[in-house]
């Protein structure tokens, strides 16, 4: 038996030097190790085998098969980096072709507009201030020259969370708000982004979240030519040179007077089109001069200094921008969407 063993041995090894591929290096597994092999059976009868015998022509068989296993696995790995080596000869590789590209993502439409927005006033040596979006009804309201029956609180229904504290209908109260982190009639030339909430529908043209730009500016003899001669840079450089602008009387309690500007239309320069109804003209902001009463609730005196303010709607100067003519498409996450920015 012992030799037999041997014999299986020698063969197995010789075939095993021979083989020429890993197919073939297998097929010589099979039939040297698997279960229908000699050596297989060999082991199924050591139990014939006397009590001396048994552990000696174990252990030789054994041995064999250890031996074997080596052998196949050494030439496993000649064989691999020998196909390997074959490979790289035979087939060729474009190391030309582009890789691919993971998408990136980008900024949306709206934070465009508003940095581009940011980016004309900071130029103009305004400072960007900040309010909270959960204000209280003084600040949003009462500081405002809106007392708590003021019949134009209906024009900006909001949501309230107590009695006296909303969510902010307008970024005016960071006009207070900044004004009362000043004393000595210090000089205020600011503008507050942010977000603001009404109880508005959700259609094309209305939101009950969207995004406005607040604008102030206080000093000694702040006239209305001031307001004008800002608002119309600002136009121009968001809209393009040829853009004019027309203002019409209008109401803001914590403005006097109050004016509603309105910038030629972007899209047939004034002609008359669908978007602007026809008029040549399209509403872009509110504004006005800073209401002597609101000065003094906040500390500063209308007698030796005066201001005006506006405020702006971001979602309306994008979509003029971008000639998008439906709001919700901002808010809907459709990647279809976004992507084009
Ligand atoms: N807060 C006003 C609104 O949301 C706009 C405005 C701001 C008007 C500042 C005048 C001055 O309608």
């Amino acid at each position: 038996m012992e030799k037999q063993i041997e014999q299986i041995k020698e063969s197995a090894l010789a075939a095993i030097h021979e083989s020429k591929n890993l197919v073939e290096l297998d097929s010589i597994r099979v039939k040297f190790l698997g279960k229908k092999s000699e050596l297989a059976s060999i082991s199924k009868n050591m139990g014939k085998l006397s009590a001396e015998d048994r552990p000696r022509l174990g252990k030789i068989n054994h041995d064999a098969r250890v031996e074997i296993e080596s052998a196949l696995d050494k030439k496993k790995i000649e064989l691999q980096s020998l196909e390997l080596d074959q490979k790289l000869k035979t087939e060729s590789i474009d190391v030309t072709l582009p890789g691919r590209r993971n998408i990136r993502g980008h900024l949306h439409p709206i934070t465009l507009t508003l940095d581009r927005i940011k980016k004309i006033f900071l130029n103009m040596g305004y400072s960007i201030e900040e309010g909270p979006e959960i204000e209280t009804d003084y600040f949003n309201f009462e500081a405002l020259n809106l007392p708590k029956d003021h019949p134009a609180r209906d024009m900006q229904d909001s949501f309230y969370i107590t009695e006296e504290i909303l969510m902010r209908t307008q970024t005016s109260p960071v006009q207070a708000r900044t004004m009362q982190a000043h004393s000595n009639n210090e000089p205020i030339k600011m503008i507050a982004p942010g977000r603001v909430y009404r109880r508005d529908d959700y259609d094309a043209s209305h939101s009950p979240m969207f995004t406005q730009v607040e604008g102030l500016v206080i000093d000694r003899g702040i006239r209305f030519s001031d307001l004008k001669g800002t608002l119309e840079t600002f136009l121009k450089q968001t809209f393009g040179s040829k853009a004019k602008i027309r203002l019409r009387p209008s109401f803001f309690p914590f403005t006097e007077p109050s004016t509603e500007v309105d910038v030629s239309c972007v899209m047939c320069h004034g002609n008359g089109c669908s978007v602007c109804k026809g008029s040549g003209w399209l509403e872009i902001l509110g504004a006005g001069m800073v209401h002597p009463h609101v000065l003094e609730m906040s500390g500063y005196d209308p007698k030796i200094v005066s201001g005006f303010a506006f405020g702006l709607g971001v979602e309306r100067i994008a979509m003029l921008t971008y000639g998008i003519d439906d709001l919700r498409l901002f808010y809907d996450n459709d990647v279809r969407f976004l992507k084009q920015f």
